[in-house]
């Protein structure tokens, strides 16, 4: 590959302790993120989306046993102290949630919560700069009137310019990474069709690599350079956006596309028994094409 992979993951596993031992959650995972890169991970729910990215920030609590490799420009960052960890997260590697509302504080305004994230990296900015970034930052992501908007609080803006105030806070520090994990499931469809274009200006302005995780493969289609499909804990397919969407070759990715046959799957077997007759672990991960990976399944 020519160009350099900003993030590497190898042979992450991830179990949470339970009362009666130990549960995975995630198998095995394997996959690269290139500089500049959008990688799209799409699955339903309780897929392992989010402790993958929870994983990588180091985020995940102390019932999470993580195993594997995480390397972030080169550097490891699995088995980090927190202290160390916390030199990546927000600075380097930032994140945005679903839920722009539980994320803000409700009595502070939004310019001293983007204000905030910003001086947690460098604690002795002089308070006109902080403030002069802050504005910035805010009319980066297109909010009019940052200068007025600063001190409002979060119940004075629409969900999706809520939204908008996070991702601020996670581009000020101006990361090289950013994960995304559901950032406009809450949103309605408008305001989704938004947030996206405003993801995708400022990863064409920045450089930005990013990890966009959905449940929905069609957001992830107009975002992503790559999508990774996983389904309870496993990867069941990688390719690019044209592989994913034009040569889909694992029947899971086919029924998230709307159950749509392709030529490379069985025409015969039908939706309704798909799930049951999915076997998520049984098959290796075999090359169907240059950078497009799939689990083999069992044909009925
Ligand atoms: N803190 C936790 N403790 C125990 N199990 C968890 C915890 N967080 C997530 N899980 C489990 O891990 C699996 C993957 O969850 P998650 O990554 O949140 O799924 P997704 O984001 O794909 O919907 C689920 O079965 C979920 O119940
Ligand atoms: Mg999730």
């Amino acid at each position: 590959m020519l160009v350099a992979a900003i993030l590497e993951i190898r042979n992450l596993s991830i179990w949470f302790r339970t009362e009666g031992g130990e549960s995975p959650v995630v198998h095995d995972l394997t996959f690269s993120l290139a500089e500049g890169e959008v990688l799209g991970i799409v699955g339903e729910s309780g897929s392992g989306k989010s402790v993958t990215a929870l994983a990588i920030l180091g985020l995940l609590d102390r019932a999470a046993r993580v195993e594997g490799s995480i390397r972030f420009a080169r550097d490891e960052l699995l088995g980090l102290r927190p202290e160390m960890i916390r030199a990546y997260r927000g600075q380097k590697i930032a994140m945005i949630f679903q839920e722009p509302m539980t994320a803000l504080n409700p009595v502070m305004t939004v310019g001293e919560q983007i204000a905030e994230a910003l001086r947690t990296h460098n604690a002795k900015l002089a308070r006109r700069e902080v403030r002069r970034q802050v504005l910035e930052a805010m009319e980066a992501v297109a909010i009019a009137e940052p200068s007025v908007r600063y001190g409002d609080y979060p119940h004075q803006f629409s969900g999706g310019q809520r939204q908008r105030i996070l991702i601020a806070m996670a581009i000020i520090s101006h990361p090289r990474l950013l994960i995304a994990d559901e950032p406009t499931t809450a949103l309605d469809v408008t305001v989704q069709a938004q947030i996206l274009e405003l993801l995708r200006d400022l990863r064409s302005r920045f450089g930005l690599s990013m990890i966009f995780i959905s449940h929905d493969l069609a957001v992830v289609q107009s975002i992503a350079d790559r999508v990774l499909v996983m389904r309870r804990g496993y990867l069941l397919e990688e390719g690019s956006r044209a592989q994913i969407f034009g040569e889909t070759a694992h029947p899971y990715t086919q029924s998230l596309l709307g159950a749509v046959p392709t030529l490379r799957t069985d025409r015969a077997l039908p939706l309704a028994t798909l799930a049951t007759a999915l076997d998520d672990a049984s098959g290796q991960i075999v090359e169907c094409g240059p950078g497009h990976r799939v689990r083999q399944h069992p044909v009925p």
